[in-house]
Order: structure tokens, then C-alpha cells, then sequence
């Protein structure tokens, strides 16, 4: 298998590229649009044919290349079902199953960050979008965000998976590049609550400011990014 985590400096961002060595088929998660020159020139490097790219969400701080890559490479574009945006190829339902050659990739629904919001579990590596963070987890108070949900979807899904689990978020602030799930549980300061009701505390007091630019990201988004 191929991989690669690239960074978006000014979202800080995560975009993930990963390919089967053998059909030389590939797949990427969370692209940045203006980033877009740089993954095909991965592509080209390593000489693999996108054929999906995978939205996590509807992401409300940048804008996601989804649209100029399928212009580029005619790959499909993929997002869970749940998903507002209404030119979405392929709209996966919770548990189903992608495949990249021999590389299989599952759909978690996980709301709470976003109503829209899945992670991708491709053997121990769990692709969390901005459900779970490393040290931390998504904001909740946009893009119908619900503390309830995001607990769910941290406590009964997520933090269920086996402790091994490689984390690899769709943020990090601190130059942290992946974690694991048991580390998470043991040492997230947000995941050390009792109840939901704590957990709804905690989510509410965060008094965080708007993303930049989120009204225009949102409705980009809504079309993938095209214009
Ligand atoms: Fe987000």
C-alpha cells in the first residue's frame, strides 16, 4: 500500500492519498482546492490513476478540491449518505464498503461535528474527519452539530474500535500527524467525562469564533467546489 499525509498550512488540514501498489488505483481524502496542482503531481510521481476522492463532510474552513480533481482525473467523488451536497457520484451508507483494487475502505456514520460527517476505516487506520482530533474533537455548534451525536458517535463507535487503531484526523494545530485510539481514550482531555451530559458541558463553554470565510466555504462545498 501507498500513503501519504499532506498539510494544509493555512486550514491546517490533513489530506490523505493512499493506492494500492499493485493496480496503481488511488484514493484521497479530504483535498484542498488550492492544493490540487500538488496532489497530481503525487499522482504523477507515483504513478497512480485517481479513481475516488472522499469528502469527510461539508467542511466549513476550506474549501475541498473534490471538483477541480474529478475535472483533472474524471475520479468519482464520494461522500456518506447524508451528505447535503447534491452532486456527490457515490453516497456511501453507514458500514458500507469501498474498494481501491484490493484495498478495502469502510464507512462509519459518525454525526456530531457535522450531521454529514463519516469516518473511513481501511484496516487499523480510522480516517476520523473532525470527529475525533488527536488531543481533542470537533466542534459541534455549526452545520447542525450536536454534542449528543458527537458523543455517540466518540463513545459508542469510534472509541470502540480496538485500541490499535492508527488515528489519522482531518485537523491538527499542534503538528501532531496521527495518534491511536487507545492513546485517546487514556490522555484526550475532552474524552475523560462520565456522562454525555458532561461531555454536552464541555462542548458548549468552548466559546470559539467562526471559521474565516465559513458562509463562502459552506456554499462552495454544497457543489464540491465547483464554481
Ligand atoms: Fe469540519
Amino acid at each position: 500500500m501507498l500513503f501519504r499525509q499532506l498539510f494544509d498550512t493555512k486550514s491546517s488540514t490533513y489530506t490523505y492519498l493512499i493506492a494500492s501498489a499493485k493496480g496503481r488505483e488511488a484514493l484521497i481524502i479530504d483535498p484542498v482546492e488550492e492544493n490540487v496542482d500538488e496532489y497530481v503531481n503525487h499522482l504523477k510521481e507515483l504513478d497512480l490513476k485517481l479513481v475516488k476522492v472522499i469528502d469527510t463532510h461539508i467542511h466549513a474552513d476550506h474549501v475541498t478540491g473534490a471538483s477541480k480533481l474529478k475535472n483533472n482525473t474524471n475520479c468519482s467523488t464520494v461522500m456518506g449518505e447524508n451528505s447535503p451536497a447534491e452532486t456527490v457520484d457515490i453516497r456511501l451508507k453507514d458500514e458500507e464498503t469501498i474498494e481501491i483494487d484490493q484495498l478495502k475502505i469502510k464507512a462509519l456514520y459518525t454525526p456530531g461535528h457535522t450531521s454529514d460527517s463519516y469516518s473511513f476505516l481501511m484496516n487499523n487506520y480510522l480516517f476520523s474527519g473532525d470527529t475525533l482530533l488527536i488531543n481533542g474533537t470537533g466542534r459541534t455548534d455549526f452545520q447542525n452539530g450536536s454534542s449528543k451525536d458527537a458523543y455517540n458517535s466518540l463513545f459508542n463507535k469510534l472509541l470502540k474500535l480496538p485500541e490499535e487503531t492508527i488515528l489519522y484526523p482531518g485537523h491538527d494545530y499542534n503538528g501532531k500527524k496521527s495518534s491511536t485510539i487507545g492513546n485517546e481514550k487514556k490522555f484526550n482531555p475532552r474524552l475523560q467525562v462520565d456522562s454525555v451530559d458532561q461531555y454536552i458541558e464541555i462542548m458548549s463553554n468552548l466559546k470559539l469564533s467562526k471559521p474565516k470565510m465559513i458562509d463562502t466555504n459552506v456554499s462552495r462545498n454544497l457543489m464540491l467546489g465547483s464554481i
